[in-house]
């Protein structure tokens, strides 16, 4: 019962890096490049950072950002909780 447990936890987060790539992919590589190191637009790679997730949700309620925030807040207006989830746990991941 237990290892069924952990399988399938280790299913979900795999399933999740997947969509966090896609949604990345989708949403986020035309201005940080496919490999999240892209400076021209954002001023500063967001690969090789931990703490993605606090910095999107921050950008969402207006507490987190720099001159630019405007962008970002446009950027992620239609994303929902879950994609952020996901989709931060893959920007992590960028080394
Ligand atoms: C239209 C261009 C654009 C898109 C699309 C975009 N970003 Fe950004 N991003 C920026 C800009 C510009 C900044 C700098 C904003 C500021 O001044 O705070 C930024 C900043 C960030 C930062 C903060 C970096 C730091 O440490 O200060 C993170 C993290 C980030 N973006 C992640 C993402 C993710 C994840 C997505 C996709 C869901 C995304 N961005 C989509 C332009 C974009």
């Amino acid at each position: 019962m237990k290892k069924t447990l952990l399988i399938l936890m280790a299913g979900t987060s795999l399933l999740s890096a997947a969509e966090g790539m896609k949604i990345y992919g989708a949403k986020c590589a035309e201005c940080h490049g496919a490999d999240g190191k892209d400076i021209s637009v954002s001023g500063k790679a967001i690969a090789g950072n931990k703490g993605t997730l606090a910095k999107l949700q921050g950008y969402k309620n207006g507490s987190f950002g720099g001159e630019q925030k405007a962008t970002m807040q446009g950027s992620i207006a239609d994303v929902s909780e879950a994609d952020l989830q996901s989709v931060a746990a893959y920007v992590d991941g960028l080394k």
